[in-house]
């Protein structure tokens, strides 16, 4: 963890992360202007985690994550993909809106990281889903491209984590657009993951994050 992140002793339960995320003061210009902060969610029988960028307005007026437009299509695509929500825990890499919407920065995605590397531990979900560009480079380093890796299945920290786009890009190129047909369909293919009897953790390959042709 980041020298100035709260800090999260490892034995942390989920709940236990939440509570460090929301009184966490490590970003300034993100404390000044966040409503409330979005640690996640898990309910008990979590074996899916989607991870994506940062909350936005809606999410920061509520404190939960992908409540707004975003969160709706990924509901409806969940329930498409045959994906029970009591299966799904969500978290973002950054837990507090960055002002505008922009991008968090990449001090910031530092300063929370530890969080998500709690809530991983914690939660120890069979399958990861990472949405967005800002979750793929999180688990994968910058040179991920969610085009080219979406179709595989990859290892992190021991875990199966596929790579899709974000709800919000498939909702800027429309139901016809690539992201929005690629995201239905890597969700399905979680489904069929976690539907699948085996174990729940792949081997580990590579130190932290893998990817094919050893990319980091
Ligand atoms: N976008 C995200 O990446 N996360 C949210 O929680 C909401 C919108």
């Amino acid at each position: 963890m980041s020298e100035d992140a709260t800090p999260v002793p490892d034995t942390a339960s989920w709940d236990d992360v939440a509570a460090a995320a929301r009184s966490c003061t490590a970003c300034p210009e993100l404390v000044a202007s966040r409503t409330l902060v979005v640690p996640g969610e898990a309910p008990l029988d979590a074996r899916l985690l989607l991870v994506g960028e940062a909350p936005g307005a809606e999410e920061d007026l509520v404190g939960r994550p992908f409540v707004g437009r975003s969160g709706r299509l990924l509901d409806s695509l969940l329930e498409q993909a045959g994906i029970e929500r009591s299966l799904v825990a969500v978290s973002n890499v950054v837990k507090c809106r960055p002002p505008g919407n922009r991008a968090p920065r990449r001090a910031e995605v530092s300063r929370c990281r530890g969080f998500l590397d709690h809530q991983l531990e914690a939660l120890d979900p069979a399958l990861v889903v990472t949405l967005g560009s800002t979750a793929a480079a999180w688990f994968f380093g910058p040179a991920a491209r969610i085009g080219t890796l979406r179709t595989e299945v990859l290892h992190h920290g021991g875990r199966r984590v596929l790579v899709s786009y974000h709800p919000s890009a498939a909702l800027r190129f429309g139901p016809r657009g690539e992201p929005a047909r690629a995201l239905a369909e890597d969700l399905a293919r979680a489904g069929a993951i976690l539907a699948a009897p085996g174990p729940a953790a792949a081997p580990e390959v590579g130190s932290a994050g893998s990817l094919p042709g050893g990319q980091r």
